[in-house]
């Protein structure tokens, strides 16, 4: 594990492997070791870059935490590694931070892989929503939102059948500092529309979803895949929200299947 500097914002990442620079963005309200199986399985072939957000695990806990700002958080870690482009990925809050990176910075962008995410910005009811989640989490703890998150996350087999799952997705969260989890609320709340960018996405594009998600369900990444340009859409069976956990090996294959098709730059 290393730390960047984006400003004045202190970022903890892993990277592991050799080749292609591809970036995982992990989802709220989790941190940067959600990957563990991708690069695991894959860092033989690809080299794998798993930031934590500002708010989360290693990195600086701050008031702010944008779409935007997290994107630029990435674009420093790139420019401190002096990698020009790279593979962009994103489960969900990633997915968000990976549009915003893609919009400020579309020519570092070699391939996008959008996972259980949406490009819709929320409604005044998710919005609402989020603050009271942002409050609780203030007022009760990070405890209290793995409690409510985690029969989201995963699907009711993955609940009942795999608690060594639900497990780590608590430890995950518990980790994390309830300021940083509320600026991540306030700040996907305030996230603006992304759909116009879809037709004007010019690189390769790998979407992915768990068949069970309810948080992103399908539908939405059908209607990406309908407007991104020779996307790929890869529905994961027996998962829900965080398909790359509940289903590591599909959700490699798709990953392996994308990744190879992706020429190494010159
Ligand atoms: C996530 O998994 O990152 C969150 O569920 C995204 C969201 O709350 O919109």
């Amino acid at each position: 594990m290393a730390f960047a500097k984006s400003h004045d914002v202190k970022i903890g990442y892993d990277d592991t492997g050799d080749g292609l620079p591809v970036i995982l963005l992990h989802a709220f309200p989790l941190n940067r070791t959600m990957w563990h199986e991708q690069v695991a399985a894959l860092s033989d072939r690809w080299r794998f870059i798993t930031p934590d957000h500002r708010g989360f695990g290693e990195s600086s806990v701050v008031p702010s935490a944008t779409m935007e700002e997290m994107a630029q958080d990435v674009a420093a870690l790139l420019d401190g590694m002096q990698i020009e482009r790279a593979v962009i990925g994103g489960l969900s809050m990633g997915g968000y931070v990976a549009f915003a990176f893609y919009r400020q910075f579309p020519q570092r962008v070699r391939a996008l892989i959008l996972a259980d995410t949406r490009a819709e910005a929320d409604t005044e009811e998710a919005r609402r929503n989020r603050e009271r989640m942002a409050e609780r989490a203030l007022r009760e703890g990070a405890e209290a939102i793995a409690e409510e998150m985690i029969p989201k996350l995963v699907a009711a087999q993955t609940l009942r059948e795999h608690p060594e799952i639900t497990e780590r997705l608590r430890l995950m969260i518990v980790r994390n500092d309830p300021a940083g989890i509320a600026a991540a609320q306030r700040g996907m709340a305030a996230r603006r529309d992304q759909t116009d960018l879809l037709a004007r996405i010019e690189v390769p594009t790998l979407i992915i979803v768990g068949r069970e998600d309810q948080l992103t369900p399908p539908s939405l990444s059908e209607a990406m895949h309908g407007e991104i340009r020779g996307s790929h859409l890869v529905v994961i069976e027996g998962a829900a929200h965080v398909s790359n956990i509940e289903r590591p090996q599909d959700f490699n294959r798709a990953l392996e299947d994308f990744l190879q098709n992706i020429a190494p730059e010159r």
